[in-house]
């Protein structure tokens, strides 16, 4: 049997175990997928191998150790210099980034041409550079400088809560933690409510949560969607790195969506 796992910090709340081992047993696969609280990330590789995990997902804090100790780094993710999925082959760590084209999937039903990510972080990056490899210009807003050179340097249009004037745009998109264990919204009610006017779409990477940002876009007559598809489809393509695309992707996303119809929510 091959052994995945988790790693990170908190990864208690995690879903991914539920969702990978569903899809492992709906497909016959003979794999198992647990979590490992891991605190210091300069451990990783080192508890990889003494895991003797085949693959693994590397969630917060640890996904810029997770770029910088893999073997080799392989499509956006060389990009975003951060990874999130681990495959050992052939006696190396090869590391994906699946975060970022999993958002693009959960996102394909929405007709959109422009948009706005609130937020500069870890997300934030790999949402901007994945939509930007496929043809959108982002503008990036966030509440503090330091994190948007990041963005600047890269050539992205970017503002923060003093200098940002709201303007027509199809999605609007919260990659912050506001709302998360609070009850804050990502930008000063005075930007996002003008910015709801003119938008059709509100997502929110935060998941099975009606985030304050979602509760507002709603009430504002906004097509609405929270974290947890974008979630789905980083398992999916990271389960078909697990199989060495061994399994077609309806059947995956099939599987683990049962997965979590098993969750008490
Ligand atoms: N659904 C999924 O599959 C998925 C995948 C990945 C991440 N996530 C979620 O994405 C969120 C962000 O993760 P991350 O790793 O990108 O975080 P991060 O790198 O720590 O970045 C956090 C960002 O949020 C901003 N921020 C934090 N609190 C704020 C507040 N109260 N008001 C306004 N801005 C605030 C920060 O602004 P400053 O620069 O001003 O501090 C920063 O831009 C988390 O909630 C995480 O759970 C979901």
């Amino acid at each position: 049997m091959k052994l995945y796992a988790i790693l990170g910090d908190p990864v208690a709340h995690s879903i991914s175990p539920i969702m990978h081992n569903h899809a492992f047993k709906k497909l016959g696969f003979d794999g198992c997928y647990t979590r490992y609280r891991l605190q210091e990330g300069s451990m990783l590789k080192e508890r990889f191998k003494d895991l003797a995990l085949k693959g693994a997902n590397i969630t917060v804090p640890h996904k810029e150790w997770a770029y910088k100790e893999a073997d080799e780094v392989l499509g956006i993710a060389q990009q975003i210099e951060a990874v999130n999925t681990w495959i050992e082959k052939d006696g190396k760590i090869l590391g994906y980034n699946t975060d970022a084209p999993g958002f693009f999937e959960s996102v394909k039903e929405f007709e959109f041409e422009t948009l706005l990510i609130l937020g500069a972080g870890g997300t934030a990056k790999a949402i901007a550079l994945y939509l930007r490899a496929k043809g959108y210009d982002p503008l990036i807003l966030n509440r503090t400088k330091e994190r948007l050179r990041f963005f600047q340097e890269l050539g992205f249009k970017t503002y923060t809560w003093d200098d940002f004037e709201p303007r027509a745009l199809d999605l609007i998109v919260n990659t912050t933690s506001a709302g998360l264990e609070d009850q804050s919204l990502p930008a000063p009610k005075e930007l996002l409510v003008p910015l709801f006017q003119k938008a059709k779409y509100a997502v929110d990477v935060i998941y099975n949560k009606i985030t304050p940002f979602l509760a507002l876009a709603r009430s504002m007559g906004l097509q609405t969607k929270d974290g947890t598809d974008m979630l789905l489809y980083q398992g999916v393509l990271a389960f078909e790195i697990f199989t060495d695309f061994h399994y077609d992707k309806k059947s995956i996303e099939e599987a683990m969506r049962k997965g979590l119809e098993l969750l008490d929510r």
